[in-house]
């Protein structure tokens, strides 16, 4: 059965002409991508993922950090999109301004097919060197560990913001610039709880824009937000893009 959705939100939905969404690990876990704390299994149970995913930690240990992204990465290309990520999709082909903002490192949106999209986490299939910046689409799975930069012989880390690190300064001003415009906001499956993506609904809320949170679990923007769809992003997004997708003539007739 469709979960109802508030009449107010329809009506503002198909008047928006600029639409921001906000996803975070919730709508991986459809797809099966643990979050950092499922992840702990294995041999990796032994360690605190906060603590591989740091500068410090690879410099100490980077044959330790690149096994463990290296398995994520494999579970991650495992993973399909769900119906969340291609709902998403609809929403961009039936707005006039969309941009979809993910916190997730696992490049579904992208493999859904979202373009109006910025990975401010960055992209598990993708590496940079350490050292000089350089990025690599494509390294030796079976030579050294972490391979080496083929530009200047540095070490090849996943291009994903770790923990202390900054996020990537235009993909973050392209956020906050959208943001301020957007008339509708949506904060999805994330926790809300990770800066700086944490502040754009209160940024879009304080720029005007109506503030809708689609989350199974109470976060800190629930009660801060004007509406919250208390239900898993898998069982919204997908009646949500019904109403701005144009109908076809069958569904006319
Ligand atoms: N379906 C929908 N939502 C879910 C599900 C599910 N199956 N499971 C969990 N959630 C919700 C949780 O209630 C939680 O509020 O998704 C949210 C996930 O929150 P986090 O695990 O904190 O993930 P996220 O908000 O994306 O984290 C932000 O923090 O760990 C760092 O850099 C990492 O990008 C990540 C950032």
């Amino acid at each position: 059965m469709d979960i109802e959705i508030p009449s107010e939100l329809i009506r503002r939905l198909q008047k928006a002409e600029h639409v921001v969404v906000l996803t975070g690990a919730g709508v991986s876990a459809e797809s099966g991508i643990p979050t950092f704390q499922e992840a702990r299994t294995g041999v990796w149970a032994a360690y605190d993922p906060a603590e591989l995913a740091t500068p410090q930690a690879f410099l100490r240990n980077p044959r330790l950090v690149w096994d463990w992204y290296a398995e994520r990465r494999q579970e991650m290309e495992a993973a399909q999109p769900g119906p969340s990520h291609y709902a998403l999709v609809d929403l961009e082909q039936g707005i006039p301004h969309f941009l979809l903002i993910t916190q997730n490192i696992d490049g579904l949106h992208w493999r859904a097919g979202s373009r109006e999209l910025l990975e401010l986490h960055g992209n598990i299939g993708r590496c940079r060197c350490f050292d000089c910046g350089t990025y690599a689409f494509g390294w030796d799975e079976e030579g050294a560990k972490p391979p080496s930069c083929a530009h200047c012989g540095g070490l090849l880390r996943p291009d994903v913001v770790w923990f202390g690190e900054g996020l990537p300064g235009q993909q973050l001003r392209a956020a906050y610039r959208a943001t301020e415009q957007a008339h509708l906001f949506f904060s999805v499956g994330t926790s809300a709880g990770v800066q700086p993506a944490a502040s754009l609904p209160l940024i879009a809320r304080r720029s005007g824009a109506y503030v809708v949170e689609i989350n199974p679990h109470e976060t800190a923007l629930s009660l801060m937000a004007d509406c919250w769809l208390r239900a898993t992003p898998g069982a919204v997004l997908p009646v949500l893009a019904r109403w701005v997708m144009p109908q076809t003539e069958e569904e006319d007739a």
